[in-house]
């Protein structure tokens, strides 16, 4: 499958976790045939499928039997099951075919000559119609799920992660404070274009950015946080539509310490609105995928 240019796992159905399929396109599922059908860890997986959301996912069944007409198929019954999970099969099923020496153990089979072959064959097969039927965007849909999936396993955070929001908390409310002192003691470097409403887009965006670390430390969680940083972007926004730039970036430096003045002393107006109009940028990108991730890993953590 691989060499037609599509991503493809394999994976041991005792080994896979079932919260996962959902993110793949496409799922071959097979299993060798016992007694005339699928074997037991298979259909106990199949059993597992029932609690997921697949329809419409594209499926294919096959599996390994005896060259005889007696011998029944697991790909039959993993089909069947398939499709009762509202999956599109999107190739008839196959069965490699073994072959059992005389006086041979019936698990001591081998595979039939040709049968890799058919195989290789059928896996490009399957390749050509996942990618046909997938198309572009249905590529990045999947993409979506698997950073979505990655980020609602991260969902709950460590005693330690809480921990860091306290250490951003404390560096927001200094920045807050920072800015506060620049407009209690007049020190110039806000100027006369700053005035209420800049104000309110200022400290606005500085405490929704404070409020999601709150929310992070407070629930420990992640996701619930993401509404707050939309937040902070829509007030990025809209300084954008006031825009002004109520700055004088030579008196930037007036509430640092003397001795750390040169740190900051070099920055001028226009290397300020450097990271103010990318700030801007940023907030217009990170809306419609803040949004898409908060609803995605929502769903996810729902499950
Ligand atoms: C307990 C047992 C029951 C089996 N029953 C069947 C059967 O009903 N029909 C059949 O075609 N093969 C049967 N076989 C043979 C298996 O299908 C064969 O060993 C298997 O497909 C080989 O694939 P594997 O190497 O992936 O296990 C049976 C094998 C075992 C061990």
């Amino acid at each position: 499958m691989q060499e037609t240019g599509v991503e493809a796992e394999s994976v041991n159905i005792k080994q896979s976790r079932v919260d996962r399929l959902t993110g793949y396109d496409l799922l071959a599922l097979g299993a060798p045939t016992q007694y005339f059908t699928a074997s037991k860890p298979l259909k106990i997986f199949l059993e597992q499928l029932k609690g997921l959301d697949l329809k419409g996912r594209r499926g294919f069944a096959f599996d390994t039997r005896l060259d005889s007409r007696l011998s029944g198929s697991a790909a039959k019954f993993i089909e069947k099951r398939l499709q009762e999970l509202g999956i599109d099969i999107i190739r008839p099923r196959a069965s490699a075919l073994v072959v059992c020496e005389k006086g041979a153990k019936p698990e001591d089979t081998m595979l039939k000559d040709g049968m890799e072959d058919l195989f290789e064959s059928i896996g490009k097969e399957l390749g050509t119609l996942d990618k046909d039927a997938t198309g572009e965007s249905g590529m990045t849909e999947r993409q979506h799920l698997g950073w979505a999936e990655k980020e609602a396993s991260r969902d709950r955070m460590t005693l330690s992660e809480r921990g860091g929001e306290i250490a951003t908390v404390i560096g927001i409310i200094l920045v807050a404070l920072f800015f506060y002192a620049h407009q209690a003691w007049s020190t110039g470097f806000f100027t006369s274009a700053f005035a209420s409403t800049e104000a309110f887009l200022l400290y606005g965006s500085i405490l929704t950015g404070m409020a999601g670390s709150v929310a992070r430390l407070v629930t420990g969680r992640r996701n619930i946080s993401r509404l707050l940083e939309l937040a902070t972007s829509i007030f990025w926004i809209v300084s954008w539509l006031f825009y002004v730039f109520p700055f004088n970036f030579a008196h930037f430096a007036d509430m640092v310490p003397k001795f750390l003045r040169f740190l900051v002393s070099w920055i001028t107006n226009d290397i300020a609105r450097i990271p103010f109009a990318l700030g801007i940028l940023g907030g217009v990108a990170f809306i419609p995928v803040n949004v898409i991730l908060y609803l995605m890993v929502r769903r996810l953590l729902r499950r």
